[in-house]
């Protein structure tokens, strides 16, 4: 067992504890900037922290929970604090209506460094201009994850470090290298990768501006793949160092589709055109 700071033995019961402030301060961009942690909260991140082999900073549970999970916990690299709370108390801390009865902090420094080395040769980079709905930039990592993308690259917009995002992501933002910044420092940063052999810049649009079907373009290749926010889309700037527009085809009763919707398909060919080009053999039996 992880070693148990004191307070694990003294349930707090009253939410004027300092610790309540401290742990609300995290709902906010500035007090995780300043705390220098993120607040994660239900079993679920968890479990992802544990998969992942991250440390937390604390642990703040129910009475209820710890009868419940204590396994769980115990498999939980340490050292680390465990908090006892009561429900009220927990639920003033939480940004969830209805918490599970566990949340934990987890320090911004044990998060994969962003940056841009690609994992392998045909990278994909996903490139967001200004996401504002923290469930469709939860949704839009997760997927990220799950295309294996090389990074993923933020133009402003939504925090992915917000607890809705990450709960959203269902810690997917916890173990993909994310970097954030002006939409200026995002082009910038495309134009240096522009200079790989190889390398394309892949501006996905609405079928009303054009574009070629998305199938059509070779995802085998280096690509950023750039999507757009969900009321102005892509800004002109990004737009115009695209190498090629793709879109998705779709009956003009609706003039674009959702931009989480629209990355599933999009993110996913590269591993659609792999296996199709090279079959997996079909298991015996
Ligand atoms: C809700 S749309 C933006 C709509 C915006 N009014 C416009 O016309 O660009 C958000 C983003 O999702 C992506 N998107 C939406 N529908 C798409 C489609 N049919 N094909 C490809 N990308 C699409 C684009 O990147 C778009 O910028």
């Amino acid at each position: 067992m992880p070693e148990i700071a004191e307070t694990s033995h003294n349930l707090i019961r009253s939410r004027r504890n300092p610790l309540v402030r401290r742990i609300r301060q995290l709902h906010d961009a500035k007090g995780r900037r300043e705390q220098g942690l993120l607040l994660l909260e239900g079993t679920h991140l968890l479990q992802e922290v544990l998969r992942l082999n991250l440390q937390p900073a604390e642990v703040v549970a129910t009475e209820t929970w710890l009868q419940r999970h204590q396994p769980l916990l115990e498999r939980l690299p340490g050292p680390w604090p465990l908090c006892t709370v009561c429900d009220t108390v927990l639920a003033a801390m939480a940004t969830t209506q209805h918490p599970d009865g566990v949340l934990l902090t987890l320090s911004n420094a044990a998060l994969p460094a962003s940056g841009n080395r690609p994992r392998s040769r045909d990278g994909l980079w996903l490139c967001l201009d200004a996401i504002q709905d923290p469930g469709n930039l939860g949704t839009l990592i997760r997927t990220g994850l799950a295309a294996d993308v090389s990074g993923l690259w933020l133009a402003d917009g939504a925090d992915p470090f917000q607890p809705k995002v990450l709960r959203a992501s269902a810690g997917a933002a916890l173990e993909l290298p994310i970097w954030r910044g002006p939409r200026d420092a995002l082009a910038e940063r495309l134009r240096e990768l522009q200079s790989r052999p190889g390398l394309q810049i892949a501006a996905s649009v609405p079928p009303h501006q054009g574009g070629s079907p998305y199938w059509e373009l070779d995802w085998s290749r280096p690509t950023a793949l750039l999507l757009g926010s969900e009321g102005a889309g892509l800004a002109e700037p990004l737009l115009a160092l695209a190498d090629r527009r793709v879109t998705i085809p779709h009956a003009p009763a609706v003039e674009s589709l959702n931009v989480a919707v629209a990355a599933a398909p999009l993110l996913l060919e590269r591993q659609r055109q792999r296996l199709t080009r090279h079959p997996q053999p079909a298991a015996a039996g």
